[in-house]
């Protein structure tokens, strides 16, 4: 049974070494919050800690890039819908 982590209070699979945003592209899931005025679809971008692009809340720390984080048993991960349902 691969690790998994949190994500609004539903587990996600991970490979150890694995980001939270590549585990979560990995899973399928390709956006997870929408731009602030036309509502587009955001997820992974540049998938190297540039764009902002793929902003997740962490352990209750907003901003948090997804694509720097490891993924790591444990973790507790929202998504702006999640936090605002
Ligand atoms: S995908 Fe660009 S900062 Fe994470």
């Amino acid at each position: 049974m691969s690790p998994s982590f949190q994500l609004d209070g539903r587990p996600v699979p991970f490979v150890p070494g694995q980001t939270v945003g590549a585990a979560l592209v990995a899973s399928g899931r390709t956006s997870w919050r929408t731009t602030r005025h036309e509502g587009r679809p955001r997820g992974i971008f540049c998938g190297i800690g540039v764009c902002f692009d793929c902003l997740l809340t962490v352990d209750g720390v907003p901003d948090q890039r997804a694509c720097q984080v490891l993924a790591r048993e444990q973790l507790d991960v929202s998504t702006p819908e999640g936090e605002n349902p």
